[in-house]
């Protein structure tokens, strides 16, 4: 009988968020991320299919658009595959035809349906995979709360199945990258706003974080706008694609900002200049990335970086460093701060020497024992693709306001200061 009547209220419900849909056009959408504590992966939840079905995704910030397992436990009245040289294949800029699937048609598996490579990005493992389209619903915002529930009714997104390496009970990744089928660029056309959407990743392993998809205000408890006062530096584009397997030609899905210099406690670091700009190999650069736990910094950089930063703690007592980190203290000659441990600031320095990122305690040290407490970059090696990969842990409790069409990136520097975090998006509904 329970069950009878939460079924009833489910159909209720449903029923009633699609009446409601036809005269409500949202302003904004919300994904709740939680952060995986064993992977330290960002994970969004986003329900699709029919009937509908709470989908677990990695949040890939650079990634090329969703991708899904559909060879398993995959049940969809709403699936369709996208037709070789379809629209939606041309958006998608596929070139690739599977032109038979050997056996019964299902999802993952149709004749005549485009391909494009779902790449994990954690692992690097990129796979050939079926483009489709399913029915897709995400709640709206008014940027202070959930709002109605919006459905998509086809939304783009790729079959993959290389999910080694992803967080427990994720099924594929959510990419918001440079495309026009990321999640961004769909959400955005499907309901007519701005090509802008923020993301504010958690620091905590209990409230999660949010994506908005859209314009702000961007509310936090209690009653703060993260979307006010934020800097702003153009984002980059890298002619070269970084992700793990692509066409020649394809320019990166990654969002990339000009850092020109670095900062430690006011202090210039030296650094070789050439690394910090994009060559025409697609080499070298500063992007942004939610599947990067800790920042990771080519040796010259590192090695510059932890210098400075050893140099200007010189009175703390230094412990043996712990991996994968480079640079530990212990922690109870540090005092702390409304914004983490009191250590040097790090300045990411932009367009100018005006416009920089300020790396606080919070975002800076990690602690990785009781009384010890390490600087949370990593070495990236000599020669990695990108010089620069500002990681999960410096971006937690900052907004990033990526607006697409004005090519730019809004940050708010550390929520903290404004008594806020990234884990205080009041997730109770009002509607
Ligand atoms: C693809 O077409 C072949 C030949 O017509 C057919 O035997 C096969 O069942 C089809 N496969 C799918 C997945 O539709
Ligand atoms: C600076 O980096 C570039 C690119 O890696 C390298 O070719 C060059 O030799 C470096 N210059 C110095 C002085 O180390
Ligand atoms: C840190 O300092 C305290 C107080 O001097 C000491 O008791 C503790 O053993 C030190 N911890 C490490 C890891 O060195
Ligand atoms: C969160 O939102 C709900 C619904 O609007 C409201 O009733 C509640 O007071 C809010 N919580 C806080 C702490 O403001």
């Amino acid at each position: 009988m329970a069950h009878l009547l939460h079924y009833l209220l489910l159909l209720l419900i449903v029923t009633y968020s699609c009446a409601a849909q036809t005269s409500f056009r949202p302003k904004a959408l919300i994904l709740p991320v939680t952060k995986d504590s064993s992977t330290r992966q960002y994970v969004t939840r986003i329900n699709q299919r029919t009937p509908l079905v709470p989908v677990s995704l990695t949040l890939d910030l650079g990634g090329q658009f969703m991708w899904a397992n559909c060879y398993t436990n995959y049940i969809s009245s709403t699936y369709r595959p996208a037709r070789c040289r379809s629209a939606q294949c041309s958006l998608a800029k596929s070139t690739a035809c599977s032109v038979e699937c050997p056996g019964a048609p299902k999802p993952g598996c149709n004749n005549n349906t485009c391909a494009l490579m779902p790449d994990n990005t954690v692992t690097r493992t990129a796979t050939i995979g079926d483009l489709g389209s399913d029915l897709v619903t995400i709640q709206s915002t008014d940027g202070s709360n959930p709002g109605r529930v919006v459905s998509v009714p086809k939304f783009l997104f790729v079959c993959g199945s290389a999910l080694d390496g992803l967080a427990s009970g994720v099924v594929g990744m959510a990419g918001l990258g440079r495309t026009s089928i990321s999640l961004p660029s769909q959400f955005a056309s499907a309901f007519s706003f701005h090509r802008i959407f923020a993301i504010c990743l958690t620091s905590s392993s209990i409230s999660p974080g949010v994506v908005f998809f859209g314009d702000g205000p961007y509310r936090f408890l209690l009653n703060t706008d993260a979307s006010s006062n934020l800097i702003y530096t153009p984002l980059i584009k890298n002619p070269v694609s970084t992700a793990s397997a692509y066409t020649e030609g394809d320019a990166s899905s990654d969002y990339f900002i000009g850092v020109t210099s670095i900062r430690v406690g006011e202090k210039v670091v030296p650094l070789n200049k050439t690394l910090l700009t994009i060559n025409r190999e697609g080499y070298g650069g500063t992007k942004i990335s939610t599947v990067t736990p800790y920042t990771v910094l080519q040796t010259m950089i590192y090695k510059a970086v932890i210098k400075a930063f050893g140099n200007a703690l010189s009175g703390v007592p230094k412990v043996a460093p712990i991996a994968p980190f480079g640079l530990c203290f212990n922690s109870t000659s540090l005092g702390s701060t409304r914004v983490g441990p009191g250590v040097p600031q790090i300045d990411l320095v932009l367009q100018n020497s005006d416009v920089y990122w300020r790396i606080f305690g919070a975002n800076s040290m990690v602690q990785v024992r009781d009384d010890v407490l390490c600087l949370g970059f990593v070495d990236g090696g000599v020669d990695p693709r990108t010089s620069i990969v500002i990681g999960g842990h410096q971006i937690e409790d900052n907004l990033l306001q990526f607006d697409l069409a004005r090519s730019r990136l809004g940050f708010s520097s550390s929520l903290l200061f404004r008594q806020t975090t990234c884990g205080n998006f009041n997730f109770t509904s009002n509607a």
